[in-house]
C-alpha cells in the first residue's frame, strides 16, 4: 500500500527530471502554416522591394542614357558646327578674292584634308531649275557635272540666314553621299558652296572615336526619324530602330535624328546590382524569421505539452492517492471488524460447543421416537451447526489459516456436511458423484467449512423449497465438486461482488461465506468459480488438485 503510493509520487517526480523520457506528441499543423505564412510575406516583401528599385534603377538608368545621348546630340552639333564655319571660310574666300579659282582650291583642300567633307565646291543656279558646279576640290564632284536631284533641292532651300542645309543619303553610282551647303551671300545668280561626303560602311561613329562614349550603341539618321535608307553612321550590330532613347538635334536648318542604346549599365554596378541585393536579403531574412518564429513555436508548443502531460500525470497521482487512501481506510475498518469478529468468535465457539454437546446428551436420553420431540431437536442442531458455521467463517477471516494438506475422501466429506447441515424440510438432495474418485489434497476442516457454506447458501436460496445437487468429478488431475441449486441465481451486477468480503443480499446475511471459502480455495492453489442459470438456480463449483492414486491400488 504505502510502497505503492511513494512509488506513484517517486515516478512522478522522475518523470518530471526527464523531459525527455517520454516526449509529448507534437502538433505541427498550425506552426508550419504560421511560419510558412511569414516566410511567404517576408519573401513577398523583399520580392516587391526588389522589384520597386529594379524600377528605379531602370528608371535612373534611362535618365542617365537621355542625358548622354543629349551630350552626344550635342557632340554632332558641334560637328555641324565646324562644318558649317568650313563652308562659310569657302563662301567668304568666293566673296573676297572674286570667285578666284586658287583661292577657293586652297580653302577646300584644307576642309578636304582635315576630312570635314570629302569634297568641296562652288555650285550656281544655271537659271534652268538645275545647278552647275563652278570649281570643285576632292572626288565626286566633277566641274560643270549634273547635279542628282536631291542635291538640287537642298540647294534650293538655302536661305541667306547664313545657316547650311544638308541634303538626305542619296545613291550615285551605287555610293551612298551625303550633302551640305550655304549660300553666298550677295551674288547672282544664287550660288552656293556645296560639300559632299561619302558614307562608307565603315564609317565609325564618335561613340567608339570617343572613349566618353565607349559605353553607348547609336545610329544617326539624316532627318527626324528612324529609316534605313537615311542611316548616315552607326556603331556595329546595333539593331536599328530597337534603340532604348531617340534624340533629335539641330544640324543647320535641319533636324536630325539621334537612337541610342547602352551596352551596358550607365549606373554604377552596385546600384544595378541593387534589386538583386535585395531580393536576395528579403529571402534571406524570410527564412531566418520563419525558422525563428518555427522554433519559438515549436517550443512554445513542447513547453504546453509537457504541461499538459505533467498535469495529467498529477491528476492521475492525485487520484492513485485518493484510492490508496481509501483502500487504507476500508483495510483499517476491515481490520477493526477483524478484531471483534476475533473476539466475538472466541466468545461465542465455546457456549456453542456446549450447546452441540446438549443436543447430543437430550437426543441420547430422549430417543427419536416421538416426532415432536425429534423436529425440536433437529431445529435446535440446525441452528447451532448455523451459529457455529458463522463462528467458524469469523474466526477464519480474523485469523486466515495455512492450510494442513491430506488426503481427503470427497464422499466422505460431502456426508459429513450433509449430517450436519441437513436440508430444511421441501429441499431434495441429490449426490451424483462419480465412482473411483481419487481424494482431494485439502485441509480436512478449511474444505469442510467451504461445502458448508456453499450448502447453506444453496438452502438459503430456496426457501420455497427445490433441489440441491452434489456433483464430484475428476478432471485432468483435479476433482471438481460442484453445489448447484434450483434457487433464484444471482444477479448481474451482484455477481462480480460475491467473494467480497461482507457483501450480502440478505436482510440476516453477514456476508463472510463466500469471501472465506473463496481466500480458503485459493490459499490451496484450486479456485472457486460462480455460475447463474438467469432465475433458474446458480452453482458454485470448489477445483482443487487430486491426490495421486498409489500404482498399487490401481492394481
Ligand atoms: N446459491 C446462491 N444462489 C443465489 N445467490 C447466492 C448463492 N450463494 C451466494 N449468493 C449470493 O452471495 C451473497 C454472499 O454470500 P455469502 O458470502 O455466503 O454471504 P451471506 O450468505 O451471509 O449473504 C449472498 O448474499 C447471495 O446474494
Ligand atoms: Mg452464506
Amino acid at each position: 500500500m504505502m510502497p505503492d503510493s511513494l512509488d506513484s509520487t517517486t515516478d512522478f517526480g522522475g518523470g518530471a527530471a526527464a523531459p525527455d523520457a517520454s516526449p509529448p506528441p507534437r502538433r505541427r499543423g498550425p506552426v508550419r502554416l504560421l511560419s510558412a505564412g511569414l516566410f511567404l510575406l517576408l519573401a513577398a516583401g523583399g520580392g516587391g522591394i526588389a522589384l520597386s528599385s529594379r524600377r528605379v534603377v531602370k528608371d535612373q538608368e534611362k535618365r542617365l542614357l537621355q542625358q548622354r545621348s543629349t551630350e552626344v546630340g550635342a557632340l554632332f552639333n558641334l560637328s555641324g558646327a565646324r562644318l558649317q564655319e568650313a563652308l562659310h571660310t569657302g563662301s567668304t574666300v568666293v566673296t573676297l578674292t572674286h570667285d578666284d579659282a586658287g583661292a577657293f582650291a586652297s580653302t577646300a583642300q584644307a576642309a578636304v584634308a582635315s576630312r570635314l567633307v570629302g569634297a568641296m565646291a562652288v555650285v550656281q543656279d544655271d537659271g534652268q531649275g538645275g545647278y552647275r558646279v563652278l570649281h570643285s576640290q576632292g572626288p565626286g564632284l566633277a566641274p560643270d557635272g549634273p547635279l542628282p536631284e536631291p542635291v538640287v533641292a537642298a540647294l534650293a532651300r538655302a536661305g541667306s540666314d547664313g545657316q547650311f542645309v544638308s541634303t538626305p543619303v542619296f545613291v550615285v553610282d551605287g555610293q551612298r553621299r551625303l550633302g551640305y551647303a550655304v549660300l553666298i551671300p550677295g551674288l547672282t545668280p544664287r550660288t552656293l558652296i556645296y560639300g559632299q561626303s561619302a558614307l562608307t560602311q565603315s564609317t565609325t561613329s564618335p561613340s567608339r572615336q570617343n572613349q566618353l562614349f565607349s559605353d553607348l550603341d547609336g545610329a544617326v539618321y539624316a532627318g527626324s526619324r528612324v529609316d534605313p535608307a537615311q542611316l548616315v553612321l552607326s556603331t556595329p550590330r546595333f539593331p536599328i530602330g530597337k534603340g532604348q532613347v531617340r534624340t533629335p538635334f539641330k544640324l543647320g536648318a535641319d533636324t536630325w535624328l539621334l537612337e541610342l542604346s547602352a551596352n551596358h549599365p550607365l549606373v554604377s554596378t552596385l546600384a544595378a546590382r541593387q534589386p538583386w541585393l535585395y531580393l536576395i536579403g528579403g529571402l534571406l531574412a524570410a527564412i531566418l524569421v520563419a525558422a525563428l518564429v518555427e522554433v519559438l513555436l515549436r517550443r512554445r508548443q513542447f513547453a504546453l505539452a509537457l504541461v499538459e502531460e505533467r498535469t495529467g500525470q498529477l491528476r492521475r497521482s492525485l487520484a492513485d492517492l485518493d484510492a490508496a487512501q481509501q483502500q487504507l481506510v476500508h483495510q483499517e475498518r476491515l481490520a477493526a471488524i477483524g478484531q471483534l469478529a476475533s473476539a466475538v468468535g472466541h466468545e461465542l465457539r465455546n457456549p456453542l460447543g456446549v450447546l452441540g454437546n446438549v443436543f447430543y446428551l437430550l437426543r441420547g436420553r430422549l430417543g427419536s421416537d416421538d416426532p415432536w420431540v425429534e423436529r425440536q431437536l433437529a431445529t435446535g442442531e440446525r441452528e447451532v451447526g448455523a451459529a457455529t458455521l458463522i463462528v467458524s467463517d469469523l474466526l477464519e477471516f480474523s485469523r486466515p489459516r495455512q492450510p494442513v494438506m491430506e488426503d481427503v475422501d470427497v464422499a466422505a466429506i460431502v456426508d459429513e456436511v450433509l449430517a450436519v447441515a441437513p436440508p430444511p424440510s421441501g429441499i431434495e438432495v441429490a449426490r451424483r458423484l462419480a465412482p473411483d474418485l481419487p481424494p482431494m489434497r485439502a485441509d480436512r476442516s478449511q474444505l469442510r467449512q467451504v461445502l458448508l457454506n456453499l450448502v447453506s447458501n444453496a438452502y438459503d436460496a430456496m426457501p420455497e423449497g427445490g433441489l440441491m445437487v452434489v456433483e464430484a468429478d475428476q478432471v485432468d488431475g483435479c476433482v471438481d465438486l460442484t453445489v448447484a441449486d434450483t434457487g433464484g441465481g444471482i444477479a448481474d451486477d451482484a455477481l462480480p461482488r460475491l467473494f467480497e468480503p461482507f457483501f450480502t443480499t440478505k436482510a440476516k446475511g453477514i456476508g463472510l461465506g463466500l469471501s472465506v471459502a473463496h481466500r480458503i480455495v485459493e490459499a490451496h492453489g484450486g479456485s472457486l468459480e460462480a455460475r447463474s442459470r438467469g432465475g433458474t438456480g446458480a452453482s458454485f463449483t470448489v477445483t482443487l488438485p487430486s491426490a495421486a492414486v498409489p500404482a498399487a491400488t490401481i492394481q
